[in-house]
């Protein structure tokens, strides 16, 4: 599996803020990855490509350089609201901008911590381009509205440059990596009953990391697996964080055999080998509490029913402002491919009706720019009669570049 996303975008800008060299191996591939090193360059930091390996030479806590242009975070939401928090605490004033999509997604929940930690952040009404105006920042206790790794991590990348200690208290456990990330580089980070707390100014130290494979792109090769009795797949050296493997115990609730063996763990993230075994299809609810931990697996969830069965997801609003409103544009792909789904305010059911063995058609899936939804089609589209068309499937080049080469494996 190509490396995970999440994880890659951290050890990057982390190893930006330490002292000393890291050595990345098995960097994530994609595009939104690559925006984050270019952004890192665009502050002064030393990152080179050597024998597959992402060198960054590490600047020091607070020592990035005033970039001479806007720094273009391209698809990448993770890219801007990290970025944001670490140039909250710069003492210049920076520009974030982004394409079309990410132009669109929300900004304010970003905004009012750093604001309320002593910046000041221009954006176009709570949304991008975002003009970083940054101070010496003081440390704060957040209460995130919403559950959200990117705002707990922007909060706490700003407060590792405050005065005093920052707390972030979230209504939902997310996915971890951040807090990992940072322990693996030195810093002392406390998680407990009472958020998550970082002491400002602490020293940061660069060295090797490997980089697991990433599971939410393998999800969609377990979905495939799942959605199709008789098929088996085996995914090795992929990420099991326990904030991000949900979809295990889904998986397993529709009927399929999977097994997870952990083989190492570094950095405080564990890896190793995930087997999928499809064997019957069943009917999905999930309900808002799982959201979180599912928050980039639903699309492949959903791509479970094309196979016959049926998924209901609830309480997952925030896939309207991710890279596209997922909600809406889940449900008129799928009714593209003829497979049954119906649009709710903060989900969708898919399936459970006569056409949901699905059926291509002429009327292409629309993947409106989205790589996770360009992967759930295509997963979904195996169930076809006839070939199906995806329009703007290169979108799988944000996360997965060789995502279409490998389903060309896969499929026999
Ligand atoms: C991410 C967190 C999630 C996720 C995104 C990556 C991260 O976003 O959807 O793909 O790396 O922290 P939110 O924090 O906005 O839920």
């Amino acid at each position: 599996m190509p490396g995970d996303k999440a994880i890659s975008h951290r050890y990057a800008i982390i190893a930006a803020l330490a002292d000393g060299e890291t050595q990345l191996t098995n960097y994530a591939p994609g595009g939104d990855c690559h925006s984050t090193l270019a952004c890192l360059r665009g502050l002064g930091v030393d990152v080179t490509e050597r024998a597959g390996r992402i060198i960054v030479q590490g600047r020091g806590l607070g020592r990035l350089g005033s970039p001479a242009a806007p720094l273009d975070a391209v698809n990448s939401g993770t890219t801007m609201r990290f970025l944001a928090g670490v140039l909250a605490a710069h003492p210049f004033v920076s520009r974030l901008t982004g394409d079309a999509s990410l132009s669109r997604r929300p900004m304010r929940r970003v905004i009012e911590p750093l604001e309320a930690m002593g910046a000041r952040i221009e954006s176009l009404d709570g949304r991008p381009p975002l003009t970083v105006h940054g101070a010496a920042l003081r440390g704060i206790t957040y209460r995130t509205p919403v559950p959200s790794a990117q705002v707990k991590s922007a909060v706490i990348l700003a407060g590792l440059h405050a005065s005093g200690s920052t707390t972030v208290v979230e209504p939902a456990q997310t996915r971890d990596h951040t807090e990992h990330a940072l322990r693996a580089f030195g810093a002392t980070v406390t998680v407990g009953p009472q958020g998550i707390t970082v002491a400002g100014g602490q020293r940061l130290t660069g060295r090797p990391l490997a980089i697991p494979g990433d599971f939410s792109s393998a999800a969609f090769w377990m979905v495939a697996a799942a959605a199709l009795p008789g098929s088996r797949v085996e995914l090795d050296e992929v990420g099991l964080n326990p904030t991000r493997t949900a979809l295990v115990d889904v998986l397993r609730r529709f009927g399929a055999r999977v097994t997870v063996a952990e083989t190492s763990a570094d950095a405080g993230e564990p890896r190793g080998t995930i087997v999928v075994e499809g064997d019957r299809t069943g009917t999905l609810d999930i309900a808002p509490g799982e959201v979180p931990g599912l928050i980039d697996e639903l699309p492949a969830i959903a791509a479970l029913a094309a196979h016959g069965g049926e998924v209901c997801v609830r309480g997952a609003e925030e896939l309207r402002v991710k890279e596209s409103d997922r909600i809406a544009a889940l449900v008129a792909g799928f009714r593209s491919l003829g497979i049954a789904a119906d649009e709710r305010r903060d989900g969708f059911v898919v399936g459970g009706r006569a056409s949901a063995s699905g059926a291509a058609s002429d009327n292409p899936a629309d993947a409106r720019g989205d790589h996770r939804m360009a992967m759930a089609f295509a997963i979904a589209a195996l169930a076809g009669r006839a070939p199906a068309r995806i329009a703007g499937a290169e979108a799988v080049a944000v996360s997965y570049p060789s995502f279409f080469e490998t389903l060309g494996q896969l499929v026999a």
